[in-house]
């Protein structure tokens, strides 16, 4: 594996799957993949499991890990062609991302979406520029537009909670927020999900809140919550803001909240959220605290998808 930035860079979904369960069942059968190896994790926005999972995965392959906060720590950096920096930003990203590939092994980047253009964060200029200018492997650490560490995760938490010889049905669901989200994560689960071809997958949704097409071609997208959950073995709770009327949210619809008295419908689902959750907004105490929710053991498997990616980039090194 080159770069992990999608599901695209894998060639098999379920091997990468159990490789990962692998690590979860030992941690450190490949201590010293990464030995004499480095890897910067650098942030441009906020993170609390990401950071310190991906760590963790690396330091369990060998590696020493240096996080940096580029935010807030580094300079300014300048992401257009040609742009006369006389402004705010300090440092092209065509020096800063070369200088960074001669300090590490393998790059990993979290970088937002500004929710303001769509064409340029469906570009992911960012992650491409540091793809294009950094010379060693990009690891996204969620981009603006997909979150492929989490949708791996995702999968795996999946496959090793379901234990029947059929499809799952996977629903996932349009949560109410108190401010306009990225669609990364929908669309990285919905790409993922369909990668993968063996769930029954349904999106759920206001009308308004369509996703990008190009992630959910494949998945059933119906606008009644009600219907789509019947029977679902495994709901996903996500917020997103609009795809169409680009960043925007159409009012709170508050009665998209998941309850018990909803999940009735289903076939005793578990309930899944990539974390962090507005409690009580976004999904409710009663299923976050209940026994099927599975959003914890999501945020730990975290570190056995990460050193599975890692693994894979290290291994022709
Ligand atoms: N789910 C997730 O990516 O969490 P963080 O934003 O805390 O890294």
């Amino acid at each position: 594996m080159q770069n992990f930035i999608s599901v695209n860079d894998v060639d098999d979904v379920n091997m990468l799957v159990e490789k990962a369960m692998m690590y979860k069942a030992n941690p450190f059968m490949h201590r010293n993949l990464g030995a004499n190896k480095r890897i910067g994790l650098l942030f441009l926005n906020p993170s609390l499991r990401t950071r310190l999972s991906t760590r963790i995965a690396a330091n369990n392959l060998g590696m020493e890990a240096v996080v940096f906060n580029i935010d807030k720590e580094g300079w300014a950096i300048e992401f257009e062609e040609g742009a006369v920096m006389n402004g705010t930003t300090v440092e092209h990203i065509k020096d800063a991302a070369p200088t960074l590939g001669m300090y590490f092994d393998i790059l990993c980047i979290r970088s937002f979406p500004s929710l303001k253009n769509r064409e340029e964060d469906y570009a992911e200029t960012v992650i491409n520029q540091f793809i294009k200018y950094a010379g060693v492997p990009i690891v996204s650490l969620e981009s603006a537009t997909l979150h492929p560490l989490q949708s791996l995760t995702d999968l795996m938490t999946v496959k090793e909670t379901f234990a029947e010889k059929r499809k799952p049905k996977i629903v996932l669901t349009w949560a109410p927020h108190v401010k306009a989200l990225p669609q990364c994560v929908a669309n990285s689960f919905a790409q993922w999900i369909n990668a993968w071809g063996e769930a029954d997958f349904v999106i759920t949704h206001p009308a308004g809140y369509e996703l990008d097409p190009s992630f959910t071609n494949g998945g059933t997208i119906l606008t009644s919550q009600e219907q789509a959950l019947k029977e679902a073995d495994f709901v996903y709770v996500k917020n997103w803001s609009s795809y169409t009327d680009y960043g925007n949210v159409s009012g709170d619809d508050a009665s998209w909240m998941l309850t018990n008295k909803k999940m009735a419908a289903t076939n005793n689902a578990k309930v899944m959220h990539c974390l962090p959750v507005r409690r009580n907004v976004e999904l409710s105490d009663e299923i976050l605290d209940g026994v099927n929710s599975l959003v914890t053991k999501q945020a730990g498997n975290r570190v056995w998808a990460a050193q599975a990616v890692l693994s894979e980039i290290l291994k022709p090194m």
